[in-house]
Formats: structure tokens, sequence, C-alpha cells
């Protein structure tokens, strides 16, 4: 079976966690943690770090930081990863839909604001498989309405808007080092801002609110998590970022030549790049339009049959029953997130993909486009 996503671990990583490990700092300190949380800020271009246990623990960390909570709405696309939602859950506030640009398959800016209330106090910019968000009237409507925007850009390692990183364009950007991620440790995450007091809020919710300033004093004036990073796990993310160009280049690379093969195909739609965007096809995704042979579920059992692994697209948030059972408003359509849930998926993705299983992907869904027996 040709996996959807394997990761690659091609640099210092056992080094780096023998070094660890013989170390004996195997905790949240040590030099890993220090140095990842160095290293990554300046990689994106924004001044500060802190590490967390995964992408979701990092989105709930930065909306705790910035001070969601209780009666609080946080807009969020219709169409993403039910972390994102989940995130806004755990403070107690409210996650308010927006529904897709059937292009960019991310949130359409153009209606974001009548969703806007006197409780919304943030928009989570989130790019989906890779593609940026168009910000310019994001920061339009967050100026006007006053509003933070924190970034999604777990699915976004590497990619740009107007040249500018991914996780670099909100008040507060998250991170997931999950095992299908650009980079990984098997679980992580990353928040990142320039914000100096938002940073040191997510340090001191992260450490169950021990004060900063004297971090061994057991008196706690807040409700805090852990949810600190091991220096071994530091130690494998920063082997990771010391490989990143590789990695975003062969994914591009792949979808370059997924492109090159799958574009002559009817009823297939391509993922998009905009003229304002670096792409870094996290996930190389298609749509499986009417004029195809096949449904997309039936082209995922297809493609099973011949060894190779997919995805389905997510689901809308406003389809879910946790969601609604909180008390998050799911009435009214999305209609271009429903289609696009129905008819997307992605193909195997890794960096470690090689030339000779994109051709054999690429040949075996145009045999079954053309219903050619294979
Ligand atoms: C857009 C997005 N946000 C958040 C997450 C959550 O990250 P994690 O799985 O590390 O908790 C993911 C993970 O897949 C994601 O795709």
């Amino acid at each position: 079976m040709i996996p959807v996503c394997e990761p690659l671990l091609i640099g210092n990583e056992l080094e780096y966690v023998k070094d660890a490990v013989a170390s004996s700092w195997i905790s949240s300190s040590g030099k890993y943690v220090a140095e990842l949380e160095k290293k990554f800020p300046e990689y994106i271009g924004v001044n500060y770090a802190t590490l967390t246990t995964s992408g979701t623990t990092a989105l709930h960390l930065a909306l705790r930081a910035i001070g969601i909570g209780e009666g609080d709405e946080v807009i969020i696309p219709a169409f993403t990863m039910i972390a994102c939602a989940f995130s806004v859950c755990y403070c107690g506030a409210k996650a308010v839909f927006v529904d897709a640009d059937r292009e960019t398959w991310n949130m359409n800016p153009d209606l974001i604001e009548e969703k806007i209330t006197s409780k919304t106090k943030a928009v989570m910019a989130v790019h989906i498989y890779g593609h940026p968000c168009y910000m310019d009237p994001i920061y339009e409507i967050a100026k006007k309405h006053n509003l933070l925007i924190v970034e999604d850009a777990a699915e976004a390692m590497g990619s740009e808007y107007k040249g500018k990183k991914c996780g670099s364009l909100g008040d507060i950007s998250c991170f997931s080092f999950f095992a299908n991620k650009m980079i990984t440790c098997g679980e992580g995450g990353i928040v990142i801002t320039s914000n100096k007091n938002f940073y040191d809020k997510c340090r001191y919710f992260k450490n169950l609110c021990f004060p900063l300033d004297k971090p061994r004093v057991f008196s706690h004036d807040d409700i805090g998590f852990n949810y600190r990073m091991t220096n071994v796990h530091a130690a494998i993310a920063l082997a990771q970022l010391e490989k990143v160009d590789v990695y975003i280049n062969s994914r591009r690379e792949h979808a370059k030549l997924y492109n090159e093969r799958l574009k002559e195909i009817r009823g297939i739609t391509l993922p998009c790049e905009k003229d304002w965007a670096l792409n870094s096809y996290w996930m190389y995704s298609i749509l499986i339009e009417d004029e195809f042979n096949l449904s997309r579920d039936q082209l995922m059992q297809t493609l099973k049959e011949k060894g190779i692994d997919t995805r389905p697209f997510f689901i809308g948030m406003h389809r879910q029953k946790s969601l609604k059972d909180f008390g998050c408003d799911s009435s009214g359509d999305y209609p271009v997130t429903d289609e696009i849930a129905g008819r997307g998926l992605y193909l195997p993705s890794g960096s470690g993909l090689k030339v000779e299983q994109i051709d054999y992907i690429c040949d075996t869904i145009r045999a079954l486009a053309k219903n050619d027996k294979l």
C-alpha cells in the first residue's frame, strides 16, 4: 500500500534523541527545547515561541493566552479540522462557522462580516491543505471590528502569503508536529507570536500557571494546563526543522508532477495556487466532479484495492454533533463546504514519495477515468 503520508526521518533525529537521553534531560527543559524555541520562530519570521504537546493544545493555549473565555465567539472556517472548533469550546466560547471558498477551500472572507456579533473576539485563519488564506480582507475586518487573528498554520509550514510565511500573518499562530505534518516529532505543537504579552501568557498557562518569575513556588492564581513538550520530542523536531526546506521542495515537486499527469483528466479539479500564494501542498488534494466516471468514494475504494491509500476531505463543522450539542450554531447553509467535503480527497503526499509511485497513482486514476480495464 502506498501510504497517504509517512514521516521522513533522514537527518539528525537519532543522534539528537540519543544525546537527550544520554544527558538525562528528557523532561520539558533542555537544550533541544531551547534551541527549537529559538530556531522555529526565526525560520517563520516572528519573535517568540513556546512548544506544546500537540497542535490542538497549541490552539487552546493560544486562545486562552489572548483571553478567549465564556460568552465569547470565535469565527472559524466551516471547512476545517475539528481541533479548530474544539479548542474554542475548551475555552467555554462558541465557534461560529464561515463557509469555504470553492477555489482555495479556505474560509471565504466575503462571508465573515455577516457572522460578527458583539461577542466576537477573534477570527481563526486556517490555511487548509497548504494553501494560505486570502489575508487582506481578514486584516481589514479584524481592524474594523477590533478582532484578533489566530492563525492555524498546522497544514501550512512553508506556505507563503505575498512573500510572508504562514505563521507570521496573525497576532498569534499555531503549528502541529503530528506524524503527517511537514515536520514532525510524533506528537507536538508550537505557538508563535511577536507579542511579548501573549508569549508570556502562553508560557504561564502551559505550565500549570506557576508564576513565571518564581516557577518553583507552589502558588497558582489561575487554572493552568500541562502542555509542555519534552526535550526528547524537541530533539526530533529540531532535526526535522533542519531539513524543512527539503521536505517543502519535495512536496512542491510532487504537486507539479501530479498536476502535469492529472490535468488532462476530465472531472478532476486540481489544487490551486493563487498568484499571491505559495502553496506548500502539504496534502495533494483534488475534487472529483460529476464528469468523472466514479464518485469520490468509489474512486477511493478502487484505489485502495490497487494499493493506493487516500483520505476524504473534512466534514463541515456545522455537521458535527459534538459542536451542536455544545451550543455552537449549526443552522444555516454551508453549500461550498458540503460540496467539497463530498468531492474531495487527498492522494499520497509524503515527502518521501517516489516519482514511480506518482506515475503509478496517476496511471491508475487515468485508466479509471476512461474506464479502462486495469
Ligand atoms: C488545521 C489543523 N489544526 C489543528 C490540528 C491539530 O493538530 P494535532 O493533531 O497535533 O493536535 C490539525 C491536525 O491535523 C490540523 O490539520
